[in-house]
Formats: C-alpha cells, sequence, structure tokens
C-alpha cells in the first residue's frame, strides 16, 4: 500500500493556500515525509504554461496538477496542490483518482480577499482590468464536505496548518 497522500487545498486568491502548503510542506519534511508542493502560480509558468482563465483553461490546468499528484501519491510522495480550483466537479473527479485525497477549504471571506490584496490583483480586477477573476466576476465553488475547512480571517495560519496534521494523524496518513 502506498504511504503516499494528496493535500489539496482550494480557495480564493489570497486566501493563504501558498502560506499554508509551505508551512505544511515544512512539518511533513520535519517529519522526515518526501514532499511535492504544486502551486498554481508556479505550474502556470511551465506545466500549464500558454493557459488562461477560461472555465476550459482551468479545468485543463487543474486536470493536469491532479494527474501530477495522483502519480506521486502512488510513488509514496506526499503532494501538496494550491491551485485555486473553482471548480466542485473537477476536484471531485480528481477525488475519485486518488486513493488517499485531503481535501482543505481555505475559506476567507472576499471582502477580507480584497483587503489583503496581496498581489494588487483584486484592484485590477474590480477596475475592470483583468477579466474572469474568481470571486469577482468568475464563479467560486465552495466544497461541501472538505476534510478540513479552514476559517482564515479568524485563525492563524500556524494554528491552521496544525489542524490539518492533526487531521492527517487522524486519518493515519501520519
Ligand atoms: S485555477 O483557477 O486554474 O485553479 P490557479 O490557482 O492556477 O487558478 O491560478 C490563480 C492565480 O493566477 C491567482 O492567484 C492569481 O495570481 C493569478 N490570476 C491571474 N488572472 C486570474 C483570474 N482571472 N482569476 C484568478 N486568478 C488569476
Amino acid at each position: 500500500m502506498t504511504t503516499g497522500f494528496t493535500i489539496w487545498f482550494t480557495g480564493l486568491s489570497g486566501a493563504g493556500k501558498s502560506t499554508l502548503s509551505e508551512l505544511v510542506e515544512r512539518e511533513l519534511r520535519a517529519r522526515g515525509r518526501r514532499v511535492e508542493v504544486l502551486d498554481g502560480d508556479v505550474v502556470r509558468t511551465n506545466l500549464s504554461k500558454g493557459l488562461g482563465f477560461s472555465k476550459e483553461d482551468r479545468d485543463t490546468n487543474i486536470r493536469r496538477i491532479g494527474w501530477v499528484c495522483e502519480v506521486l501519491t502512488r510513488n509514496d510522495v506526499v503532494a501538496i496542490s494550491a491551485a485555486i480550483s473553482p471548480y466542485r466537479a473537477i476536484r471531485d473527479e480528481i477525488r475519485e483518482k486518488i486513493d488517499r485525497f485531503v481535501e482543505v477549504f481555505v475559506d476567507v471571506p472576499l471582502e477580507v480577499a480584497i483587503a489583503r490584496d496581496t498581489k494588487g490583483l483584486y484592484k485590477k480586477a474590480l477596475a475592470g482590468e483583468i477579466k474572469q477573476f474568481t470571486g469577482v466576476s468568475d464563479p467560486y465553488e465552495a466544497p461541501l464536505d472538505p476534510e478540513v475547512a479552514i476559517d482564515s480571517a479568524a485563525e492563524t495560519p500556524a494554528q491552521s496548518a496544525a489542524r490539518i496534521i492533526a487531521k492527517l494523524e487522524a486519518l493515519g496518513y501520519l
């Protein structure tokens, strides 16, 4: 049996997916696990270079990330995806393909993500300079039954990361 598993973060831009993936990666490495993080922004500069943000392109992007996670997981690696992955059906499609799949919903009120505006993209999206921006002018479908739900506006990243690790232990994956 594989010792690998996939941690699938989903949530709006600025919710904290990348921050949490780094914290969880660090903790898992400290426990001697091999870990690979597939961050949406990074994947889009190589594996998914050239793809845009239409539903079709997002689905292609997410299916590629899902396939890499599947391959890593069956080779005893911990795969961590940190992409918006806005469409429920595609996330569920990937869940079906991966034996040990832990969906982490990084929930944040849109107003909080806009106030953070880590990359300055919400300002542009609200001004209409970026089209089809998730949460502003494009859909985000929240998970109905995620393994972990993070309240990004109420918890510190360290608290959230600790809750994710605790869930992995409870599942028997660590
Ligand atoms: S996904 O929808 O295909 O899962 P992904 O996580 O790879 O998205 O990329 C999202 C990142 O691309 C955002 O964090 C942001 O930096 C950037 N971005 C640029 N344009 C958009 C857009 N229209 N909608 C959402 N994110 C965008």
